[in-house]
């Protein structure tokens, strides 16, 4: 449970309107790895906007997450091309590595594992991306080396 006053001290940041929704909740995010309900609840008291709207932008935007997300984010992408290119094979190596199926974050909330259309890269495939970071032609092990130096930062 996060005290509310850690979201006011976020929300303080911004103008108390509600042009200013979609920065708090990147803010949240970016503190939080994902927008807990506590938040949208205090964001939806402060600047009088229904909590459904709120959700609403939750789901729209692929920046944010409802539910709680890993420090770091491996996504492997999964088009066609990479498909063709041995994504399946990373997707289940990285799975057994880091002990978490696609789709899931590891129990330490250190990595959430996902799968991902064509992120517009088919040139470089197979693409995987830690932490937004593109890494084409990649290995699982290399994969694995990127996180783990991660890991260590
Ligand atoms: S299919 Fe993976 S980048 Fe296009």
């Amino acid at each position: 449970m996060v005290e509310v006053s850690v979201f006011d001290r976020i929300i303080e940041r911004y103008e108390r309107s509600e042009e200013s929704l979609l920065a708090i909740l990147q803010d949240f995010q970016r503190e939080f790895h994902y927008v807990p309900e506590e938040g949208i609840r205090r964001l939806s008291e402060v600047l009088r906007v229904p909590e459904s709207k709120i959700y609403a932008m939750g789901t729209f935007y692929k920046a944010l997450s409802l539910t709680p997300r890993g420090r770091h984010v491996v996504k492997v992408c999964t088009g066609t091309a990479c498909h063709l290119k041995g994504a399946p094979q990373i997707l289940e190596a990285l799975e057994r590595e880091l002990g978490v199926k696609r789709n899931g974050t590891t129990e330490d909330g250190e990595y959430t594992l996902e799968c991902v259309n064509c992120v517009g890269a088919c040139a470089m495939a197979p693409v995987t991306l830690v932490d937004e970071e593109y890494h084409g032609q990649t290995r699982a092990s290399k994969v694995m080396d990127i996180i783990r130096k991660r890991t260590e930062e």
